[in-house]
């Protein structure tokens, strides 16, 4: 028998939560938009492993949508998910209605710092303050010990690291790996958008992040002539744009400077699509 617990309110939220804070579980919370996929279910494994309980929350935040982005057609399949919640042992589901996080009146928000300014922040200058905003009530109304994030949201998670480091919110973020297909396709909700044909070009994201890896490593003052050629080869595969393919600070999102920890970050189209994905050097 499923022993997971969904509650869709603020105020069944606090109950659940607050029994398991008298019976002194930790918590762990994994934040999700639904739509979920075995990377998803790697983040509650790592729950699992962090805390006593688990409570996941399945949330399409319109706040970190543009106007012209896919918020309507966003994949939803709250049944689905369920089902794998419960098969893979989570205790909580917490998916609540748009008015329990953004009542009538709402106005205050999370500004994110320098960290959300480049990359996907010079992309979506909404994005960063729409998740930041989301995520800080999720840690209010949830307020788990601990929170995991996929490193596959690289930018995201030091995002949100820096948030509560600067706000001091009682919560550990553990990141967790990013999860892949066989073909290194990092997995994402919108690689269901994918085309069978642009499903078959997509791996070479990976492949270009490492190609600029390995190559680096060896020469890194070539670093800017091989970014140019790994752009160049992912056009020529059948990316239609490539939003940035940048070497950076691995924490401060800054261009890498020789000595830095490094992360290679990616955001490009295939077709609607925009696929993003990051490696580390090391
Ligand atoms: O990574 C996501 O799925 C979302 O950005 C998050 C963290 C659940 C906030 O809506």
């Amino acid at each position: 028998m499923s022993s997971l617990s969904i509650v869709r309110t603020r105020a069944d939220l606090r109950a659940l939560v607050s029994s398991w804070r008298r019976d002194g579980k930790k918590i762990a919370l994994v934040p999700t938009m639904g739509a979920l996929h075995a990377g998803h279910l790697a983040l509650i494994e790592q729950a699992k492993a962090s805390a006593d309980v688990v409570i996941a929350s399945i949330f399409v935040n319109p706040t970190q949508f543009a106007p012209h982005e896919d918020l309507a057609r966003y994949p939803r399949q709250e049944a689905a998910d369920i089902v794998q919640l419960e098969a893979i042992g989570c205790d909580g589901l917490y998916a609540p209605h748009v008015e329990e996080l953004y009542p009538d009146g709402f106005q205050t928000r999370i500004v994110p710092g320098a960290v959300a300014q480049r990359l996907e922040g010079a992309f979506r200058p909404h994005f960063f303050g729409g998740v930041a905003t989301v995520v800080a009530k999720l840690f209010l109304q949830v307020d788990p010990h601990v929170a995991i994030f996929g490193e596959k949201d690289w930018q995201q998670l030091q995002v949100i690291s820096a948030m509560v480091r600067d706000l001091d919110l009682c919560v550990e973020i553990v990141p967790a790996p990013t999860h892949r297909e066989p073909d290194g396709l990092a997995l994402s909700s919108r690689n269901a958008y994918l085309s069978e044909k642009e499903r078959a070009i997509a791996p070479s994201l990976k492949q270009a992040l490492d190609w600029v890896a390995d190559t680096i490593k060896q020469a890194p003052t070539t670093l800017n002539s091989v970014l140019e050629q790994a752009k160049a080869q992912l056009l020529a595969k059948g990316f239609h744009a490539i939003d940035y393919l940048e070497a950076c600070h691995s924490e401060t999102l800054e261009p890498w400077q020789v000595g830095d920890p490094a992360r290679i970050l990616v955001a490009a189209w295939l077709g609607k699509t925009r696929l993003i994905d990051n490696r580390g050097l090391d």
